[in-house]
């Protein structure tokens, strides 16, 4: 069997995404995208068995629900995460939480483009880790916030069901502590253990729509600035920052940087900003 023809997306069409893009979700696609935009979207028109990308178009911008609008912005962003990933802000986060926080009584931290979970559950792991070396005052009181755009990847997450692959990097001590390994039919697949998936509560938020008015000590905004243009993420990060307490740490992808836009916070080192503490009077 041949493989199906990934359809050429003329340059209205590709413009058309773009828009769409842009004034949803804040995404940028600039032009040189349209080979990847194309391939991703000929698996939606094929599953859909739309007759050709202005149908599918058609289509999602009149379905009702905005399920169709999701589903395309999920074959338009990667969703890519790993259990651990980008270690030094695991371990920074570790040395702050038993350090300088170890006397707060309650503990909030944002993962604000969670994916499918592993960054928030690592974030839980591990303070888990930490609270049982170190006492902590906040070990009683802490709730990490996790969320993403993507309903698909947030049902995922909220299951906290792995395959085995995804934590083959984790050391077998952490794997026996934090998660489950499955049996019979659940072979090859583990899960995370109550004591870590109750820290962490999913909620669907989009980063250019209003957030949520709480505060945090940490904010994790790791690789998704990337996808928006200069003028978006300016806009989210300052809105991020209002979500931070005075003296609490804003972190980014180590591929990413702050560089370029304005905001209020102090580089710490690389990937990692401090809103500045408020001054007694
Ligand atoms: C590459 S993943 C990053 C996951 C994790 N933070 C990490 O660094 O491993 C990027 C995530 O950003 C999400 N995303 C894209 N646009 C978004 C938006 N406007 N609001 C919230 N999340 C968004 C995607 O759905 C995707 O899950």
């Amino acid at each position: 069997m041949n493989a199906p023809e990934t359809p050429v997306l003329k340059a209205a069409e590709f413009r058309k995404v773009s828009a769409l893009a842009r004034e949803k979700f804040g995404l940028n696609l600039p032009e040189g995208k349209e080979g990847l935009v194309a391939a991703r979207l000929a698996k939606r028109i094929r599953e859909g068995q739309f007759r050709g990308f202005e149908e599918y178009f058609r289509y999602v911008t009149a379905e009702p629900s905005g399920e169709a609008l999701m589903a395309l912005i999920d074959s338009l962003t990667t969703n890519h995460t790993a259990f651990f990933r980008e270690p030094a802000h695991f371990d920074f986060l570790r040395e702050r939480a038993t350090g300088e926080f170890r006397d707060s009584p309650s503990l909030r931290i944002w993962s604000a483009a969670c994916s499918s979970g592993e960054e928030p559950y690592t974030i839980a792991m591990t303070l888990l880790e930490a609270a049982s070396q170190t006492p902590c005052r906040w070990a009683d009181d802490l709730h990490i916030l996790a969320s993403d755009i993507s309903t698909r990847v947030l049902e995922k997450a909220r299951a906290g069901v792995y395959e085995a692959e995804r934590l083959d990097k984790m050391p077998e001590e952490r794997r026996r502590a934090f998660l489950l390994k499955g049996n019979g039919a659940r072979q090859g697949w583990f899960k995370l253990k109550p004591a870590v998936r109750n820290l962490v509560q999913f909620e669907r938020i989009n980063l250019i729509e209003p957030l949520p008015r709480r505060t945090f000590s940490f904010i994790f905004c790791r690789n998704v600035l990337m996808y928006f243009d200069h003028s978006t993420q300016q806009a989210i990060v300052a809105r991020l920052v209002e979500c931070l307490e005075p003296g609490g740490y804003f972190f980014v992808g180590h591929s990413e940087t702050l560089h370029g836009i304005e905001h209020s916070l102090s580089y710490v080192r690389p990937a990692t900003y401090v809103k500045a503490r408020r001054r007694r009077a």
